[in-house]
């Protein structure tokens, strides 16, 4: 199978290769400290190993769930947000079509959807409005069951359920993925008989999407978890040992070097718009994990070349702390061709013939010598093409990265500690029992920040 390409070369004179070689020398260090769970965190390192230890066994339990809630369903609606939201959402946004939410619902292939990810009730009004007369499950993702977002999505939907098919068929079409002892939703669900799976302790939210978390909505969607997995096996053994040639190594040590050098923005960009929820996945990854005790990169993404029609004059010319990391997929998965016209009144007959993927191509590499041209050092990331094995493959790259990254840069990669403020602030303005204190102290505050 084919690996993945990194390419450094537009991003290493920028940083300087003494910088570079000296960022190498420290990963020696970081990688064994993940490996050998010596370092901040270390009780959330069950996804390093977690590819290849995927027992079969769980696989064919998920497929088979699967099975009943697609045999079942025209809809599936996945409960979860952050971590037990965002990957399940990459994978299938990135292997499905690109218009698969404007095709009719078919019992037997359901739409996998998403709620309890916000908190918009015009969200939630416009999904049930969806589902009404519809058949559909529910698979209910949190590990620790009591997010408020989540929540409140579940109840309403499980209403709904409820109220159209009665209690018991209910039961048969929830599925909860969750803690193995404890929690709410843990709780819940063995009340009330729901088949579940389990979310491993030592496996952080942003790491789970090759848990039950991703797999189960992935595999409901259709998409072969197996080879997702096999992708991810193949990642690990190639970023198993410090060296010149482990890829992850390469783009953790490019980074910092770059932040260093006073980069403090990273771009991921992409030149495929199925890509777009992917860039999301990585930006809660490298944004939970690096931005603590007031230091990391900034992780943003753009979809090119749409967003070179607004965003490009800012990273052409705008500050110059920013640094790309553009993806590329080599291959498409289908052919287009571009038509010849007789007017030509557009000018574009000088592409006729041509595919729409070599347009694209020229369009990524004049951009990144463009880019490079105007100051922006850039990281190349290749892949084959986009299929459940290179996606597997990126997951478990990105995922490797950002454990040595995180240690590089100094900080616990695997806490969230500042996730917690707002939350906080929510309960105390809500009167959430338990929160007295906190209801009265920011009633003060109330004046300064309301219209
Ligand atoms: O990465 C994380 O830990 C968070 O984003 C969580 O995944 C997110 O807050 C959801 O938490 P839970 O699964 O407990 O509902």
């Amino acid at each position: 199978m084919k690996t993945l390409g990194i390419d450094i070369r537009h991003a290493l004179y920028f940083a300087g290769e003494n910088r570079y070689e000296a960022m190498e020398e420290k990963a020696v260090g970081a990688i064994s400290t993940l490996d050998e769970g010596t370092g901040a965190g270390s009780d959330f390192l069950g996804w390093v190993k977690l590819p290849s230890a995927t027992p079969d066994c769980l696989l064919t339990d998920i497929k088979a769930t699967a099975d009943i809630l697609r045999k079942e369903c025209e809809y599936v609606v996945c409960v979860g947000i952050g971590g037990s939201y965002l990957g399940a959402k990459a994978v299938i946004s990135a292997l499905s079509d690109s218009f698969a939410d404007y095709h009719a619902p078919v019992q037997g292939n359901p739409k996998v959807l998403f709620a309890g990810q916000n908190i918009g009730e015009e969200y939630i009004h416009d999904l049930k409005n969806l589902l009404s007369g519809h058949t559909f499950g529910i698979i209910v993702i949190s590990k620790s069951g009591t997010t408020t977002e989540p929540a409140i999505a579940f109840r309403m939907l499980k209403d709904m359920l409820v109220a159209q098919c009665g209690a018991d068929k209910t039961r048969k079409l929830i599925v909860a993925i969750t803690d193995e002892k404890r929690g709410a939703l843990r709780t819940l669900a063995d009340q009330e008989g729901y088949k579940t799976f389990v979310i491993p302790d030592n496996v952080g939210g942003r790491f789970s999407v090759l848990t039950p978390v991703g797999l189960l909505p992935i595999a409901v969607a259709g998409h072969d978890i197996t080879k997702l997995i096999a992708g991810a096996v193949g990642m690990e053994s190639d970023t198993l040992r410090p060296s010149a040639d482990n890829p992850a190594q390469t783009y953790a040590c490019m980074r910092n070097a770059l932040y260093e050098s006073g980069k403090k923005i990273e771009l991921l960009v992409n030149f495929n718009p199925k890509l777009h929820y992917f860039s999301e996945w990585w930006k809660q990854l490298y944004g939970e994990s690096e931005g603590k005790d007031h230091k990391g990169i900034f992780p943003a993404s753009v979809d090119f070349t749409t967003d070179l029609h607004s965003m490009g004059q800012w990273i052409q010319q705008g500050e110059r702390t920013i640094f790309e990391t553009v993806i590329s997929v080599k291959q498409p998965a289908v052919e287009e061709r571009i038509p010849s016209d007789a007017q030509n009144l557009d000018g574009i007959n000088y592409l006729a013939g041509k595919r729409v993927d070599e347009v694209n191509k020229m369009a990524e590499l004049g951009t990144c010598i463009a880019h490079v041209d105007g100051g922006v050092p850039v990281i190349r990331i290749e892949v084959h093409s986009l299929d459940e094995y290179t996606l597997g493959q990126l997951i478990y790259f990105f995922e490797r990265a950002c454990g040595i990254s995180g240690y590089l840069l100094g900080v616990n990669p695997f806490d969230q500690p500042g996730v917690e403020a707002y939350k906080k602030n929510m309960f105390a303005l809500l009167g959430k029992p338990g929160y007295e204190k906190e209801t009265e102290a920011i009633a003060a505050r109330r004046d300064s920040f309301e219209s």
